[in-house]
């Protein structure tokens, strides 16, 4: 089966994968330049962008950006989507991902729209005033939802107040990478996994005048990919799987920590930001299990539910800090994150994003799945 393209707005591509904006770093130009350029949609982080481009921001003595402005930096994002934009050489559809929670929301997804993006997806809390900020400039907004009840919220203010639906919606279960949108709980119940809640999101969503369920979380092979499709999504959102190619804009450690990373390594935590955070157990999440508390003071002000550092300072880390160690290539002091299924990595090895979309496509072969295999694996 030859997967469907993918329709969101204005915006068609080729193939229906979107690639999962991945911050501090893992997804910028590269990544996201190469997943549009093979027709699929690449989406750039707009967190933590003043990392990427230290020449246009202001630092402390450590290198780390000072304040939301040069932490999330207008300039900075706006290089990372025109050089995504020139790698995908006019391909596929560059994305912006936004987290609800950082420090100047509104202002980061006005710097998303100037600077040329086809879309903006926006999770880690609901997007309510996103609209709002983008004032009718042309470009697809797609909320990240984990339950019907937030995707009805989201329809229901935004038509009431813009007058305006989502363009499409992400619907991400609890094996996905970072912040997850449960309880740290529910993220093991049956009753909250991918599967069990992409019915009645798409009934949801057909409601609303049938909005694109883009699912996420989990989904790993070109057979999880063509069962959703099947069964009524328009396609997926994937991340993991593109930590462990060339492209990735991530440092080299980060890959290797990923690829060697076991089943049990891989653990939930919680984060500032208010959510579980799922990440690989590295010498800093050793220490800080073990009781040490690594806060060090807050220079980025980089998300508000962290009120200042206050919430850093309880759960013993700044999230933008231990992010942006980790895009350093610090495996000491770095937070590394992954999705639950971050250890069946081994067996792709690293590749190229174009031999891991052939195997998305189904045009060769997957090694990590068994052959014949029609079992999904999410
Ligand atoms: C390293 C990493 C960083 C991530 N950072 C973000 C982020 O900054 N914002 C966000 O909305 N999602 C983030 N995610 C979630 C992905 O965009 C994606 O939706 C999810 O991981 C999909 O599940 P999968 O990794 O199992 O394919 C991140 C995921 C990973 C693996």
């Amino acid at each position: 089966m030859t997967l469907p393209k993918l329709r969101i707005r204005h915006i068609e591509v080729d193939v229906p994968i979107i690639q999962g904006g991945m911050g501090v770093g893992i997804s910028w130009e590269n990544l996201a330049g190469a997943v549009a350029r093979y027709g699929a949609i690449g989406v750039v982080s707009a967190v933590g962008t003043g990392y990427r481009h230290p020449d246009l921001v202001k630092r402390d003595k450590f290198g780390r950006p000072i304040g939301s402005e040069n932490t999330h930096s207008p300039e900075a994002l706006k290089r990372i989507i025109q050089d995504a934009k020139e790698i995908a050489g006019g391909r596929g559809a560059i994305g912006v991902n936004i987290l609800c929670a950082i420090t100047d929301y509104g202002r980061v997804a006005r710097d998303a729209v100037e600077a040329g993006a086809d879309l903006i997806i926006s999770g880690a809390g609901l997007p309510m005033k996103l609209p709002q900020y983008v004032d009718g400039a042309e470009v697809a907004l797609v909320p990240i939802v984990s339950s019907a009840r937030a995707l009805n919220l989201i329809c229901r203010t935004w038509e009431k107040r813009y007058g305006r639906l989502p363009d499409a919606v992400v619907l991400e279960g609890p094996k996905s990478g970072g912040h997850q949108g449960f309880k740290y709980e529910d993220c093991f119940k049956p009753e909250y996994q991918l599967e069990s809640l992409f019915p009645e999101v798409l009934e949801e969503a057909k409601r609303w005048g049938d909005i694109p369920v883009i699912v996420a979380g989990g989904v790993w092979s070109y057979h999880d990919i063509r069962w959703y499709i099947e069964h009524g999504a328009a396609g997926v959102q994937m991340a993991t799987r593109f930590l462990a190619t060339h492209e990735c804009d991530a440092p080299l450690i980060y890959k290797e920590t990923v690829l060697s990373a076991e089943e049990e390594d891989i653990i939930l935590l919680k984060s500032p930001v208010g959510y579980p955070l799922r990440v690989i157990k590295t010498p800093f999440i050793e220490r800080l299990l073990a009781g040490v508390n690594g806060w060090k003071g807050c220079v980025s002000h980089c998300v508000t539910p962290c009120n200042k550092g206050e919430e850093a300072k309880k759960v013993g880390f700044c999230i933008a800090d231990r992010l942006g160690a980790a895009w350093l290539g610090n495996y000491e002091e770095g937070i590394f994150i992954s999705g639950a299924n971050g250890h069946r990595l081994k067996k792709q090895g690293m590749i190229s994003v174009e031999e891991l979309l052939d195997m998305l496509t189904g045009k060769v072969p997957d090694p990590t799945v068994e052959e014949d295999s029609v079992r999904i694996t999410v």
